[in-house]
C-alpha cells in the first residue's frame, strides 16, 4: 500500500509522527509532503527531528498568506505532486488550510482521501478550522474519527458509512513522550526567563485568530494573564507576537514571561511541571487532560468536550467578565480527583488507523 501524507502546520507534524512510524513498521510505502504553511524551524523542523519523523520527500514552500492565497497556493502546488505519485491513499490531518487543500486536490484527481481526526466540530462557523474540518470530511472517502463524539457528529451529517473509530493518535505520541520525559530522556524545557521550573507556574498559549486578531480582545486576554497570581510562562506562537506588535499590545507584563515556542518534548515537560494550563489550543487542552493538569480554555466552545468532564477543563471565553478573584481561582484550581477514563483511546490509534487504511483499500 502506498500512502501519501500531506502536512503543513505544527499540530500535523505531531499527528504524523506515530502514523509514519506505524506505516514504516507495517512495510508500507509512505511519501511525506510538507506544504510549508509553517516554515520557522521552531514550528516545523524541531518536530521532525524531535519526534523522529523522516524528512519530507517533497516540500512545497507555500508560506503564509490570506486563507485564499494560502489554500490556493497549496492546491496548485499539490496537483502535480499527487499526479506524479498516484498513491493508494492521500492522508490528510486535522483542520488547517493545508488539510482542505490536500483533500480537494486529491478528490479532483479521483484519488482516495482519508481524513485523520475527522468529525470534530466546534459549531462555530466563524472559525477557519471549522470550515476546513467540515469541507474535508464531506470530501473524504474514509473518516478516521478520534472519539465516539466525533463519530456521532459524522453520523448526524450523513457520513456514517464512510466513518470509522480509530482513536486519537495524539494520545500515542503524548504518552510515549511523557514516559521518555519522566525517564529523564529529554533535556529540561526552555522556559521563558524569569520562570523557575521548581516554583509553581502556569503554562499559557494563545494563537487562534479569534483571540489574536481583534485588538480589544487580545488586549483583554493579555490583561487577564498579567493579573494571575502565579508566574505565567507564555511560549508565544509567531501569530501572537505579530498581532500583539501590530495592535500595540504588550504581552510581557505583570505575571507573564514570554518565551519561544517549545518543541514537543519541551511542551510535555512544561505541562508536567506546571500547576495548570491556560490555552486556546485544541491539542494542549488534551495534553493537559492526558498529563493530569487542570486546563482553562480561552474559548466559548471546544472540539474536545470530553475534557470538560469532572472539571479537568473549564471554558472561560471572557476572563474579564469573571472578576479578578474568580478568574484567579479558576485558573489555579487544584487538579480534580475525578477519574478521567480514556475517551481518546488507548494510545494505539496509529496502528488502528493503518489497519483501517489496509481494510478499506
Ligand atoms: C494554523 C492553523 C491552525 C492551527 C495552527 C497551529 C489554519 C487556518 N490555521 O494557524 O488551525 O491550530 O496553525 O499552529 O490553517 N507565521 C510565522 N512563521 C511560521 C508560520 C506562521 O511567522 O512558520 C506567522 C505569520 O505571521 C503568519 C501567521 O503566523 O501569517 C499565521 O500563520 P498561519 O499558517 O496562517 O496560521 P496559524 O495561526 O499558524
Amino acid at each position: 500500500m502506498k500512502v501519501l501524507s500531506v502536512v503543513g502546520a505544527r499540530p500535523q507534524f505531531v499527528k504524523l509522527a506515530p502514523v509514519a512510524a506505524e506505516l514504516t513498521a507495517s512495510g508500507h510505502e509512505h511519501v511525506i509532503v510538507h506544504t510549508g504553511q509553517h516554515y520557522d524551524a521552531e514550528l516545523s523542523d524541531v518536530f521532525f527531528t524531535g519526534l523522529g519523523i523522516p524528512a519530507p520527500d517533497v516540500h512545497l514552500g507555500i508560506g503564509s498568506g490570506s486563507h485564499g492565497a494560502q489554500t490556493g497556493a497549496a492546491l496548485t502546488a499539490l496537483d502535480p505532486v499527487l499526479e506524479a505519485h498516484r498513491p493508494d491513499w492521500v492522508l490528510v490531518y486535522g483542520d488547517t488550510n493545508s488539510t482542505v487543500a490536500a483533500a480537494l486536490s486529491a478528490v479532483k484527481q479521483h484519488l482516495r482521501v482519508a481524513h485523520l481526526e475527522a468529525g470534530l466540530r466546534s459549531f462555530n462557523r466563524r472559525m477557519p478550522e471549522e470550515h476546513n474540518r467540515v469541507l474535508t470530511d464531506h470530501a473524504a472517502d474514509l473518516l478516521l474519527a478520534p472519539t465516539e463524539e466525533a463519530m456521532r457528529h459524522l453520523a448526524a451529517e450523513g457520513l456514517a458509512a464512510r466513518s470509522a473509530l480509530a482513536g486519537d493518535v495524539m494520545v500515542d505520541v503524548c504518552l510515549r513522550v511523557r514516559d521518555a520525559v519522566r525517564a529523564g530522556g529529554h533535556a529540561a524545557p526552555e522556559l521563558p526567563d524569569g520562570i523557575s521550573p521548581v516554583e509553581p507556574y502556569l503554562l499559557a498559549t494563545v494563537h487562534r485568530a479569534e483571540n489574536t486578531d481583534d485588538p480589544a480582545r487580545l488586549s483583554a486576554l493579555a490583561d487577564a494573564l498579567a493579573d494571575l497570581p502565579l508566574p505565567v510562562a507564555l511560549p508565544a506562537h509567531p501569530r501572537l507576537v505579530a498581532r500583539a506588535e501590530e495592535h500595540g499590545v504588550k504581552l510581557e507584563r505583570g505575571a507573564v514571561r514570554v518565551g519561544s515556542p517549545l518543541p514537543y518534548a519541551g511542551l510535555v515537560a512544561a505541562v508536567i511541571g506546571a500547576a495548570g494550563v491556560v490555552t486556546d489550543s485544541g491539542g494542549l487542552q488534551k495534553e493537559a487532560f492526558l498529563l493530569e493538569r487542570p486546563c482553562t480554555t480561552l474559548r466559548s466552545e471546544t472540539e474536545w468536550p470530553e475534557t470538560l468532564a469532572g472539571g479537568w477543563n473549564v471554558l472561560v471565553p471572557e476572563p474579564g467578565g469573571l472578576g479578578a478573584a474568580r478568574w484567579a481561582d479558576t485558573v489555579t484550581r487544584p487538579a480534580p480527583t475525578a477519574g478521567r477514563g480514556t475517551p481518546f483511546g488507548d494510545g494505539r490509534a496509529a496502528r488502528r488507523a493503518v489497519e483501517l487504511l489496509e481494510q478499506r483499500l
